[in-house]
C-alpha cells in the first residue's frame, strides 16, 4: 500500500512521515531529498541557477540512490553518502530552481514510480506525490499549516540550531516558496481532490501521527 503525504514546506511532513512509516513497518521515501540532490550537483558544478537547460544536463549526470537498510533510508549521489549535505540553506534555495525544471521533475518522477514498484509499501513525501506521482496510492493526505505557524516552527528550528533568524525574514522566503511550489506550471503543489487534509496549526507532531494512522486504518483495517 502506498501512502502519500503532501503539503507546503513547515507542516512537519518530513518528521511525521517518517514516524508513520516506523510505525507501519514501510518504507519511507522523501522525495525532497533527490531534487536536493540535484541542487547540491548544481551547486558543485557552479551551475547558473536560472539556466533551465544547464540543470536539466546537470540532472542527467546524477544517479541517485537510497540506502534501504538506514531509517531514515541514505541519500547517496553518485556513489556518494550526501545526506548531511542536503540540509543547507544554499541547497534549499537551489532546489526551488531545479523543481521547476519541466526535465527534471519528469525524470524524478519516473524514478519515485519506479521504486513505488520495487517498495510496494512506502510512505512517500512531496509536493505532488498524490497528483502525479501515485494518483492511484490508497491512502492520499495532504498536510497544511497557517504560512504564520510554518515560520515560527522554522524560526525555533535554526535557533535551536544556533542560527540566527529573523521572523519577518523567514515568513517573507515561505510565501514566495509557496508561491513557486504553487504556480509552477509542472508538478505544482496541490491538494489531489481525494486525499484528507490535516490542517496541523494547532496540532502536535504525536497527534498528526496518530490522525494520519486512524486513516490509514480506515482504509485497510
Ligand atoms: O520538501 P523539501 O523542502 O525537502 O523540498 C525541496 C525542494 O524540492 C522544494 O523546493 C520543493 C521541491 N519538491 C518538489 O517540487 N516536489 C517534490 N515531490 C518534493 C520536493
Amino acid at each position: 500500500m502506498i501512502i502519500t503525504i503532501d503539503g507546503p514546506a513547515g507542516t512537519g511532513k518530513s518528521s511525521v512521515a517518517r514516524t508513520v512509516a516506523q510505525r507501519l513497518g514501510y518504507d519511507f521515501l522523501d522525495t525532497g531529498a533527490m531534487y536536493r540532490a540535484v541542487a547540491l550537483e548544481a551547486l558543485r558544478r557552479n551551475a547558473d541557477l536560472e539556466d533551465a537547460r544547464e540543470l536539466g544536463y546537470i540532472a542527467r549526470l546524477c544517479r541517485i540512490e537510497f540506502d534501504w537498510t538506514q531509517q531514515p533510508p541514505g541519500v547517496l549521489l553518485n556513489g556518494a553518502p550526501v545526506g548531511h549535505a542536503l540540509r543547507s540553506a544554499d541547497v534549499t534555495r537551489a532546489a526551488s530552481y531545479v523543481a521547476v525544471v519541466p526535465a527534471i521533475r519528469q525524470k524524478l518522477v519516473e524514478e519515485q514510480q519506479r521504486i513505488g514498484r520495487q517498495r510496494p509499501n512506502l510512505v512517500t513525501e512531496g509536493r505532488d506525490q498524490g497528483t502525479v506521482v501515485f494518483p492511484d496510492a490508497r491512502c492520499k493526505i495532504y498536510l497544511d499549516a497557517t504560512p504564520e505557524e510554518r515560520a515560527r516552527r522554522r524560526v525555533a528550528q535554526l535557533r535551536a540550531r544556533g542560527e540566527v533568524v529573523d521572523y519577518r525574514e523567514i515568513l517573507e522566503q515561505i510565501l514566495s516558496r509557496d508561491h513557486r511550489d504553487s504556480t509552477r506550471a509542472v508538478g505544482p503543489l496541490a491538494i489531489p481532490p481525494d486525499a484528507r487534509v490535516i490542517d496541523t496549526t494547532k496540532m502536535t507532531e504525536q497527534q498528526v501521527v496518530e490522525e494520519i494512522l486512524r486513516l490509514v486504518r480506515a482504509v485497510q483495517p
